[in-house]
């Protein structure tokens, strides 16, 4: 039986919407049950409507205490079904709850290849300033199931993207998605299926 996969984001969701498709179309071989978004007005959240995906917007500021935002999560998880949960450009810490819930079953992409390029405030186009502030001719993609800390935990699968020049932080942002967005689903598969191991 396909697992049940919910997805959590903060953005745009071009990676939510390339495993919804994925799995409609049987490369993923699983279910998308759900979109959670830790803010409301998100791009991901018109793409969950437009895929008929459900979604539920949980946003830490609307808790008075971390752990109660970290219940809510995971309750509504819960309440999908959901195994497996696909961070996809999520910008929020998971909490104990969560990983205590769900070991070993939450899975992050990061466009770098870890451990360079990540830990708190790498996100966004930052991640990949910094890239080009360093000098680096290429970068990549790095798909690791979750800890505790920001980018940390067992590293799944990382591929690479060539640094071009003249590259901005913007043209190589859209370059590595454009291989995220295949790139993530495939890796996903190969874990939901038990081709490959986070552990
Ligand atoms: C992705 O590159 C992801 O790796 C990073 O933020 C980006 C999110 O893009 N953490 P999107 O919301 O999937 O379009």
């Amino acid at each position: 039986m396909n697992s049940k996969i919910v997805v959590c984001a903060s953005g745009e969701g071009s990676n939510f919407e390339a495993l919804v498709e994925s799995a409609r179309e049987g490369r993923l071989k699983a279910e998308i049950v759900g979109l959670i978004v830790s803010r409301s007005g998100v791009g991901a959240l018109a793409r969950a409507e437009r895929l008929g995906v459900p979604t539920a917007v949980i946003s830490p500021k609307a808790f008075a205490k971390a752990s109660d935002w970290d219940q809510a999560m995971v309750h509504q998880i819960q309440a999908w079904s959901g195994e497996w949960i696909a961070l996809a450009g999520f910008l929020c810490r998971v909490g104990p709850q969560m990983l205590a819930t769900f070991p070993k079953r939450i899975v992050n992409s990061h466009p770098s290849l870890l451990p360079d390029f990540g830990g708190p405030g790498m996100y966004g186009d930052r991640v990949h300033a910094a890239v080009l502030a360093a000098g680096r001719k290429e970068t990549g993609i790095t798909i690791h199931v979750i800890d505790g800390e920001y980018d940390r935990g067992q590293i799944v699968a990382q591929t690479r993207v060539e640094v071009r020049e003249g590259d901005t932080p913007a043209l190589l942002a859209t370059r590595v998605k454009s291989h995220e967005v295949r790139f993530y689903p495939k890796v996903l598969n190969d874990l939901v299926t038990g081709q490959t191991t986070g552990s």
